[in-house]
């Protein structure tokens, strides 16, 4: 399938290529459709790669040619369809997309509908997509079908025939479904195309300094996540891979160097390391240093499988008597005394592990093994402990839980260990962004990040999140230090006044509007940007000219004013010397982190922090 700008795209590569005998660049295909980014020009190369009308070919600037074209077909748009209420189809006169025949098949008469509303949005049917319907007059349970109902309403609905009716069920779970005693079909859905182009040109806001472009090419809904070593712990705010891979097959290319100057748990240079760039990553969060480390070392699967049989050998028969009991505050309250002894066991089995890269990957089973064990519920990322008869009646299976997490793990591994690429490097730093960490001026070439959300206090916890792990896993010479971490990261610490120097005028707005409820809370904000705004220099001292940084960010409401952190971040760069290219707003579906929290600090009194996420593209000047 072609959109028409994506045949577009394709007919100009066609004719550059037989006047130039090599393909445009990405930039000269940004510059003839007047597109926002090189990333948008990147994204219809892929679809144009992914539809087979472009061959895929190593990563490089110019490096796509056409193949030979595939059998096409020609499809009318007959008119609108209402992923919604009922409503009359309206006739769109003239318009047609070209498709491959390998999309919908050899059999049957097409047409394409467009579509308004938002019922079908959990099968992935968005306002503005085109649907593909086959022409038909029957259909099989759950099928998405073209109905039409009451004289002429026609709607897309799910299909299901019940007790002697229809229920014509919405894939959108704030809706009710519809029910008749007949339903005309009219054809079922056999391909959506997403509208990407008309909402790349929408979800601008004309009085503002900057533009954000919607992008839901970039949500990544419903795709797996977990591949390789990412899934092998959790952590707060995790990049999706295919953000990560995406942003560096765009700004970098093999060979380079990047750095992640927030890397977490590591998202990026994994990717990084499996797509042939070398990377730096720096955090400030003991724990996000380990598992960084461990997801981006490479280890032989065998190997790792031999001690991982022989420690569970090991672990049984571990006496009492031998195990030392770890020495941290309140270990008490958090954990059972039988979850301690068995944790002790676990940990001085993995402990007598020689190979070092081994006994840290097993670990990190170890590290999540600590956190589904202790008395603390799960799904939160501050330490909030069970009550009652809940906590009295757990009684978790802790070498079970450990298994689980390592034979998951260790199948990760076996999927890294094949595709990494040897001839690069990743290096870790436990170091603060905002400061020197040593890498030398105008050294990197790409910069991939995605910073906290604000203050740790408000948002994300990833100190309070990583406490009990760290606390048994000897992360910190004294356990006790664990607590500290979140006054350290950004925001953490809130400052004494309000007077600052920042060149933000977004910046000042915000602040101006939370003081008057709260200057407690408009301390705590400027205190993030403060420390960003010295990470944003740093950045700009380690890289080269020219060069991109890309940055993930939340716009988060603190006391019901939204900040809008994208372009705060743009302003701020653009002091320091960088030029803001582009913002890409993606949804975050699948991301942990908080949607809600309580700043009220009263019980049900929610919030929303957020459920989009933007991408702010610097480049240094
Ligand atoms: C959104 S998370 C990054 C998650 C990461 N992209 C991943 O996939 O796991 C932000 C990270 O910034 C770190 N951080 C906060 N302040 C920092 C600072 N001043 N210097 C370095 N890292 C910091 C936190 O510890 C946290 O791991």
């Amino acid at each position: 399938m072609l959109t028409k700008k994506q045949t577009q795209v394709l007919d100009f590569i066609k004719v550059y290529m037989a006047k130039h005998s090599y393909a445009p660049s990405l930039d000269e295909i940004k510059k003839k459709f007047k597109l926002a980014s090189v990333s948008t020009a990147h994204y219809y190369i892929s679809k144009l790669q992914d539809a087979g009308f472009l061959n895929k070919e190593h990563n490089q600037p110019r490096a796509v040619s056409t193949v030979e074209a595939k059998q096409t077909v020609e499809i009318p748009i007959l008119g609108a369809i209402a992923a919604g209420q009922p409503i009359e189809a309206i006739e769109i006169p003239d318009e047609t997309i070209t498709i491959t025949r390998d999309e919908i098949g050899k059999q049957g008469k097409h047409y394409a509908l467009r579509v308004q509303g938002s019922s079908m949005i959990d099968e992935g049917i968005f306002d503005g997509d085109i649907v593909v319907i086959r022409k038909q007059e029957v259909a099989e349970n759950g099928q998405t079908v073209v109905a039409v109902i009451d004289d002429n309403q026609a709607t897309l609905k799910k299909l299901y025939r019940e007790n002697g009716k229809f229920r014509l069920q919405p894939a959108n779970p704030t809706l009710f479904p519809i029910y008749r005693d007949e339903v005309e079909v009219r054809g079922v859905v056999v391909k959506i195309i997403r509208n990407l182009e008309s909402q790349l040109d929408q979800g601008q806001s004309r009085d503002e300094k900057y533009v954000r472009k919607i992008d839901y090419s970039w949500d990544y809904r419903g795709e797996k996540t977990k591949s390789h070593t990412h899934g092998i712990h959790t952590y707060p705010a995790m990049f999706i891979p295919q953000v990560g891979r995406r942003l560096l097959e765009t700004y970098s290319k093999e060979g380079d160097t990047i750095c992640d100057i927030f890397c977490g748990s590591g998202s990026a240079l994994v990717e990084s390391r499996l797509i042939g760039r070398n990377a730096y990553g720096i955090d400030l969060n003991p724990l996000a240093i380990f598992l960084a480390k461990a997801k981006t070392t490479p280890i032989n699967p065998q190997k790792l499988t031999k001690e991982y049989l022989a420690l569970l050998d090991r672990v049984e028969k571990i006496k009492d008597k031998e195990i030392q009991r770890p020495n941290f505050k309140n270990i008490d309250f958090w954990f059972k005394d039988k979850v301690i002894i068995k944790l002790a066991k676990l940990k001085k089995a993995i402990r007598e592990i020689k190979d070092e890269t081994i006994q840290n990957f097993l670990m990190v089973a170890f590290s999540e093994t600590v956190r589904y064990s202790s008395n603390t519920k799960t799904g939160e990322f501050k330490l909030v402990r069970v009550k009652g008869d809940k906590l009295e009646k757990h009684d978790p299976d802790v070498i079970g839980i450990f298994r689980k997490h390592a034979e998951k793990n260790i199948a990760g591994m076996t999927d890294f260990y094949k595709d990494a690429k040897k001839d690069v490097w990743t290096k870790i730093i436990y170091g603060d962004s905002s400061k020197d960490n040593g890498i030398k001026a105008n050294f990197i070439d790409c910069i991939i990040t995605s910073p906290p959300y604000g203050d740790s206090r408000t948002t994300v916890a990833y100190g309070q999140f990583s406490r009990l792990s760290a606390q048994w896993i000897d992360v910190f010479d004294d356990p006790n230090d664990a607590s500290g971490v979140d006054n350290d990261l950004l925001g953490g610490r809130a400052t004494k006044n309000l007077i600052h120097t920042l060149s933000s005028g977004y910046l000042k707005e915000s602040l101006e509007k939370i003081t008057k409820q709260d200057e407690t809370r408009a301390k705590d904000v400027l205190s993030f940007n403060l420390g960003l705004n010295e990470c944003l220099k740093q950045a700009h001292r380690i890289l080269k000219p020219k060069k991109y940084f890309c940055l993930v960010v939340g716009n988060r409401l603190v006391k019901q004013v939204r900040i809008p952190t994208d372009f705060i971040i743009a302003e701020l760069a653009e002091k320091i010397g960088f030029t803001c290219e582009d913002i890409i707003v993606r949804n975050i579906p699948g991301k942990r982190m908080p949607i809600k929290n309580s700043p009220t600090n009263i019980v049900g009194a929610l919030e929303e922090t957020m459920n989009k996420e933007s991408i702010v593209v610097l480049r240094k000047n």
